[in-house]
């Protein structure tokens, strides 16, 4: 098997952590025969400031058809503080590219980085499918008599009956193909009765194709708590796109922070990207202590997409391993740097 991958380290601390991803992925994938060719890109803001483009639209057209992966950093510099070149490479890509699913993996890797009392890795482990495409982020709006008293803010969150099915069906298929006892679909619709009744209605339908899979259903509030109050109750869950934004911020909080928080965003069988949940972290930045195991995840998940599962886990493995020999940056409570880290990741998969 053959793929390129796209590398975009993009800001801050993107570019050292997804240097660390790049090599650790790379010799995982050399071991278990997957050929990657991996191509470096410059965007970001320095990039976004000397050329006035975050990215150029037509690469998204080379992305779709020549490349496997797009393995990214972060974005966030004081220098744009609008965030358009972010906007372009991440919405873009989202949008453009037509990622539907954002996967969040929700694991803990030891239970003294779970700020839960006598929760451990067997009551932290679970799914989350946040829909990635639609929502309150299509931008559907506007505001009028900005800057009067009578200033009026619009912001219309849309949903189709394709865009839910589908990402509904994904998270029935992954729970079938992953052995996940069940599904919970989360919504509000005792509040948001046009939307999230279409949300309701749908997963009743798809539901009733897999029954081998247990669903149920949760209001969004009842959900955040019930995260915290009890996570083993949940496997798998499936969202629409802000409270997927949210409910992912605080299944990374039950893991031990954004250390170790990957994510995926995808379109099955088509160029996907895959970036560490946390952003730029411009006070980290010349301190080497950025952790880099969010990025490595993020890459064993691309990896898992490119089909090269073994490889997936070898890092998994390598991770947890190193968590429970305390060799991490500062945030897990070790000493090493974001490099340090990065050789002994690359010692253990190799
Ligand atoms: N997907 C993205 O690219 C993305 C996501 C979130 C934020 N951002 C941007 O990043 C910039 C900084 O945002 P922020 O400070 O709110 O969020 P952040 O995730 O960059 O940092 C939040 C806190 O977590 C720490 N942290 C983050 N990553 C870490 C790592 N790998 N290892 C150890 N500690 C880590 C930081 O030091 C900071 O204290 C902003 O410009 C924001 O818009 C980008």
């Amino acid at each position: 098997m053959h793929h390129k991958v796209a590398v975009i380290g993009g800001d801050g601390i993107g570019p050292e952590v997804t240097e660390q991803a790049h090599r650790v992925s790379a010799a995982a994938a050399q071991r278990a025969g997957l050929e990657l060719e991996y191509t470096v890109f410059p965007y970001g803001a320095d990039y976004y400031l000397e050329h006035g483009v975050g990215i150029e639209p037509q690469r998204f057209d080379e992305f779709r058809d020549q490349y496997g992966a797009i393995l990214f950093g972060a974005v966030g510099d004081a220098r744009v503080p609008d965030m358009a070149h972010g906007r372009e490479i991440l919405l873009g890509a989202r949008f453009k590219l037509d990622l539907y699913i954002n996967l969040r993996p929700i694991k803990l890797f030891a239970p003294e980085l779970c700020p839960l009392k006598d929760k451990g890795a067997s009551e932290v482990d679970m799914v989350i499918f946040r829909e990635n495409t639609e929502g309150l982020y299509v931008g559907v709006g506007g505001q009028v008599r900005k800057g009067s008293a009578d200033e009026i803010a619009t912001q219309t969150a849309v949903y189709t009956r394709k865009g839910t099915e589908r990402i509904i069906r994904a998270a029935f298929n992954y729970a079938r193909q992953n052995k996940r006892r069940s599904v919970c679909m989360t919504d509000k619709a005792n509040a948001m009765r046009q939307g999230h009744e279409l949300w309701q209605r749908t997963f009743r339908e798809v539901a009733a194709e897999f029954t081998d899979i247990e669903h149920f259903h949760l209001y969004v509030d009842v959900a955040a708590m019930e995260m915290v109050r009890a996570p083993e109750r949940f496997d798998v869950i499936v969202t629409e796109n802000l409270f997927g934004d949210i409910l992912s911020d605080l299944g990374a909080g039950l893991q031990g922070g954004l250390g170790t928080a990957a994510s995926g965003n995808i379109h099955p069988n088509r160029c996907s990207l895959f970036e560490p949940v946390h952003g730029s972290a411009p006070d980290l930045v010349g301190t080497g202590q950025a952790n880099p195991m969010a990025a490595v995840l993020s890459a064993a998940m691309m990896l898992n997409h490119l089909g090269c599962s073994p490889a997936a886990e070898r890092i998994e493995q390598a991770v947890v391993d190193q968590i429970v020999a305390g060799e991490t940056t500062p945030d897990l409570g070790g000493n090493l740097s974001c490099s340090e880290v990065g050789d002994r990741l690359l010692a253990r998969v190799g």
